[in-house]
């Protein structure tokens, strides 16, 4: 689909992602319809989107439909939405080793240091590559002068090598959600040398942490020759041969205002009390997860079990609720990990359950987000103890939900939010059971006031550094040079520290 601002001198703003911010839906006649994402990506690039005609380039999350027919139903979006959609088309053989091959059974288990779960197949590799191409080809069509590509995400860190290629010259950027890894980590991959060339083909790539950005400078520095770095602070400058990479770090977050206004609904006032009618006279303690082996679910479980044993008092005094959204269960390992949790549920709930009590609830299925809001307002503690994460947004989100700020945020010191948080939540080792127990009592027994101050230091922090924040400050890197041209959030402008 060609497009008609080619050749405009206006900055626009082009996102490319894996999946769009769709879900597309098959009725029982075969007719698809469309659904539009309300993550806090989306909320926040929404409005910058549609003021300047930018585009959103992704895959449409099905490979049953393609063509003219997608394009249509898309189209309906587009309108609803202000800014364009536009598919990127996978066949099964593409999704299976771009998608469930390369970025999920290589990139994501590497990247959360996880080796052993590597399938380092390099018929996934020849696959990445591909797609990645494909990825590149489509968002030229659209290319016009002025415009900024911000790509986003580890399934494709190849996109402007393949676009230099075809004559780019500038305006890419490239933000990584999930981790980057420590340099003996990312030496086992076999294309190592391939990806960082191939990053390095960005003009400014972001980062969650100081953490990844320096892992990602070390191995910059490791394998490739002829690479020096200036200046310091959360951009710098990285020279390497005759190119120019701005390298930064950019904590990701959500939109405060609208999670605090979705919190203080009736609608979700009443859905908490129902929970808590229905769980009487205990204190709730909250795990919400996608269903994945990085979130420690297990590690998780074992310590609340532990929590039991050590501190019996705690029986019949709190219940563990645990969400978990059904999530890529076509790789090989989610679908025993679901298996292995519903075991441990039930042997955990069938050595503590007394009449009347059951310490475990667990939900697997995808909560919305009033249903979920509901959660975040009755639970007094959250337990989010991933082995590694790049952000960690549900710790973002209960803290937003804490509206008279007495809960207490238990949190693992590997997810991205522990470097923003560590003076507000309780830090554990996810691996450290007695350590996570002992965290869990601490946190049931905490005095109010304590209570308080840390959970008024967590929300405040959220409230600053926001889904706006984030955009503005990347933005702000990646086009600083033409600046006055673009429709920067000036709300957030003062609070922009920039390196
Ligand atoms: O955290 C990385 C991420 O890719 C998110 O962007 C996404 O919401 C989540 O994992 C689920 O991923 P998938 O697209 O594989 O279902």
């Amino acid at each position: 689909m060609p497009d008609s601002r080619k050749g405009s001198t206006d900055t626009r703003l082009i996102i490319v992602s894996n999946r769009l911010p769709v879900v597309l839906n098959k009725d029982k006649d075969g007719q698809w319809s469309v659904v539009s994402g309300t993550g806090g990506l989306v909320t926040a690039l929404a409005p910058v989107l549609r003021d300047r005609g930018g585009l959103w380039i992704g895959w449409p999350g099905t490979v049953e439909t393609s063509g003219p027919e997608l394009e249509a139903v898309l189209a309906g979006n587009t309108l609803h939405s202000g800014f364009t959609l536009s598919p990127v088309p996978l066949t099964s053989e593409e999704r299976e080793k771009y998608y469930f091959g390369f970025a999920n059974e290589i990139i994501w288990p590497l990247f959360h240091d996880l080796v052993s779960q590597c399938k380092f197949d390099p018929s996934y590799w020849s696959g990445y590559k591909k797609v990645n191409r494909k990825f590149s080809r489509i968002i030229l069509q659209h290319l016009a002068g002025n415009d900024y590509v911000w790509v986003h995400d580890y399934h494709l860190m190849n996109v402007a090598q393949e676009l230099r290629l075809l004559g780019v010259k500038d305006n890419l950027g490239f933000f990584l959600h999930i981790p980057f890894p420590p340099l003996d980590i990312f030496m086992k991959l076999p294309w190592r040398f391939q990806i960082l060339r191939a990053l390095l083909n960005y003009d400014l790539i972001g980062f969650q942490t100081l953490r990844d950005r320096r892992n990602f400078m070390q191995c910059v520095r490791t394998v490739m020759k002829d690479v020096s770095v200036q200046g310091k602070g959360q951009v710098v400058n990285l020279r390497f041969g005759d190119r120019n990479v701005r390298v930064g770090a950019f904590p990701i977050s959500i939109d405060f205002r609208d999670f605090v206004n979705l919190s203080s609904t009736q609608e979700v006032a009443d859905q908490a009390w129902y929970i808590h009618e229905q769980l009487p006279d205990v204190q709730i303690i909250l795990g919400v997860d996608r269903l994945d082996y990085t979130k420690g679910i297990l590690e998780r479980l074992e310590a609340f079990r532990t929590a039991l044993l050590r501190y019996p008092e705690l029986q019949e005094k709190v219940v563990f609720v645990q969400a978990v959204a059904p999530s890529r269960l076509q790789i090989p390992g989610y679908q025993e990990l679901k298996i292995e949790i519903e075991r441990l549920v039930g042997e955990i709930n069938g050595q503590f359950t007394r009449s009347g009590w059951v310490p475990i609830h667990y939900l697997y299925r995808s909560l919305d987000r009033t249903e979920l809001a509901a959660y975040y307002r009755t639970a007094e503690i959250a337990l989010v103890t991933p082995l590694k994460d790049g952000m960690n947004l549900i710790a973002k989100e209960f803290c937003t939900s804490s509206l008279e700020e007495t809960c207490v945020l238990i949190l693992s010191e590997f997810a991205g939010a522990a470097g923003q948080f560590q003076r507000g939540a309780l830090l554990v080792n996810p691996h450290d059971r007695e350590g996570v127990a002992d965290a869990i009592h601490k946190a049931l027994n905490m005095p109010k006031e304590e209570r308080r101050q840390r959970m008024k230091k967590l929300r405040a922090s959220v409230r600053k550094y926001n889904i706006y924040w984030w955009v503005n400050s990347f933005l702000h890197a990646g086009i600083a040079k033409r600046l006055d041209n673009f429709p920067i959030i000036e709300e957030y402008l003062p609070q922009m520290k920039m390196g």
